[in-house]
């Protein structure tokens, strides 16, 4: 007679334990219940050498960059709070790049963010200020941004609790942590940078001028072969610095990759046009230690 109440009663606690997971998913409403949605401490625990790198990186800090803060706040003063069809929720437009998770973010959380961009540049007192400055530091791209949510493409829909990789590996320790696996082949190419780095696909390519577009015309366009990977995920171990410009050595080697488009460019219009990538790569590497351009 007694058991069988109790018998309901774990079933209900069954579901309600299951439930998180799809009825009951929800929006964040603060930043913490965000960051905890897509927790990415696991991932830190195991890959310390890759948090690291990816917490000193531009893109580990893709609010709180000082340039980003005073864009944001820009647009929303001059933007959203004076364009009547616009509000502060808008801000999305720039955090679905920004920060990609925001997407799970509640519109009354999207406010709160744009507030707290502007306390963070303008509140007259520095403690304030430095406070919303340290919330603002935990919206980012982070692991999952780009290892499940931009992990798959345009126009396909990741799974959750998978973390895409882009090799074949050995699965085990993801699994026992709870998480499936799946090889993402996309995460090596160019076009899974371009996802935040170009516009979206339906945009006319001549209305979307970015580094991307110059990437493909220039570079890609006259026979060169390199992924954004490949010079910005160097190594063995594809580094998670994300290095830019202001990085001394990295842009110092932006004068090999200056020499490098004027060479290809020298050797497409005055030599043979069907000189073999390979060949053209020896070459390049040859004389970019010594020859500095002349012009
Ligand atoms: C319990 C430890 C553990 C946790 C937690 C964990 N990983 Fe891993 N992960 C590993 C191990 C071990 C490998 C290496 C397997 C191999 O090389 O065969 C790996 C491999 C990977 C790879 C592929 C490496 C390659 O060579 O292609 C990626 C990407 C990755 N993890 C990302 C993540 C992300 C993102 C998270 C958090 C959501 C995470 N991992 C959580 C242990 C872990
Ligand atoms: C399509 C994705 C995308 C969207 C949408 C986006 N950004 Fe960005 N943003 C980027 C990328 C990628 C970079 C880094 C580009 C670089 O350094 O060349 C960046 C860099 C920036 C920078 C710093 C570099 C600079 O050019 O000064 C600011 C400021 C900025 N974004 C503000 C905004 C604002 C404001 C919005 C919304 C109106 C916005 N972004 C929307 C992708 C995006
Ligand atoms: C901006 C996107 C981005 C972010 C953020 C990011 N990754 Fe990656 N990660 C990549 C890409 C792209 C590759 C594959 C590069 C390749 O093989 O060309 C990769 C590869 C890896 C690998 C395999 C390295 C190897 O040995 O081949 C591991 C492990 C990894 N990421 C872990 C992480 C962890 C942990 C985090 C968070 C701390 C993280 N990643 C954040 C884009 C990202
Ligand atoms: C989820 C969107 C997203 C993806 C995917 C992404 N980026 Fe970014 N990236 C950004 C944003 C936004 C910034 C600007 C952050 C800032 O200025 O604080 C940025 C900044 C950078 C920077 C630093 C630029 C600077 O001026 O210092 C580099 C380099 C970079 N990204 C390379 C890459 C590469 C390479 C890939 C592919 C492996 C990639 N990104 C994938 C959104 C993205
Ligand atoms: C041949 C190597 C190479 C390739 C391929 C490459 N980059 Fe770069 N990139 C560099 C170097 C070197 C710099 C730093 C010098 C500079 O800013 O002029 C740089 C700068 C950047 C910056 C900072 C831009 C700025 O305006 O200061 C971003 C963002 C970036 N790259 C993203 C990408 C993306 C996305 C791709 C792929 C579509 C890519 N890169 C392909 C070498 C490369």
């Amino acid at each position: 007679m007694s058991s069988f109440p109790r018998q309901i009663w774990l079933s209900v606690l069954l579901i309600i334990m299951l439930l998180p997971h799809s009825a009951f998913s929800k929006k964040a409403d603060t930043i913490d219940e965000l960051v905890a949605m897509y927790n990415i401490t696991p991932c830190a625990e195991c890959h310390e050498d890759k948090h690291d790198e990816w917490k000193s990186s531009t893109m580990g800090n893709s609010v709180i960059d000082s340039r980003v803060l005073r864009g944001f706040r820009t647009f929303i003063k001059m933007e959203l709070d004076k364009e009547k069809t616009l509000s502060r929720k808008n801000l999305t437009i720039c955090l679905n790049c920004h920060v990609p998770h925001i997407k799970d973010a509640s519109e009354q959380l999207i406010v709160t963010i744009a507030d707290m961009v502007i306390t963070s540049m303008e509140d007259s007192n520095v403690d304030k200020r430095e406070a919303a400055k340290k919330e603002l530091s935990k919206l980012n791209i982070n692991c999952l941004g780009c290892h499940n949510l931009k992990a798959t493409g345009f126009n396909s829909q990741p799974e959750p609790g998978v973390i895409y990789v882009p090799n074949d590996i050995n699965t085990d320790a993801h699994k026992e942590a709870g998480y499936k696996t799946i090889k993402s082949e996309f995460m090596k190419t160019s076009d899974f940078c371009a996802q935040c780095h170009h516009c979206p696909p339906d945009v006319p390519w001549d209305k979307c001028p970015t580094l991307y577009t110059t990437y493909i015309e220039d570079f890609i366009g006259k026979g060169r072969k390199e992924t954004c990977q490949e010079c910005h995920m160097p190594g063995e171990e594809k580094s998670h610095k994300f290095l830019g410009p202001d990085n001394s050595d990295f842009l110092e080697s932006a004068v090999t990759l200056t020499l490098n488009a004027r060479a290809t460019r020298y050797i497409d219009i005055y030599e043979d046009k069907m000189i073999p990538t390979l060949a053209l790569k020896i070459n390049l590497t040859n004389n970019a230690g010594h020859t500095i351009p002349h012009g």
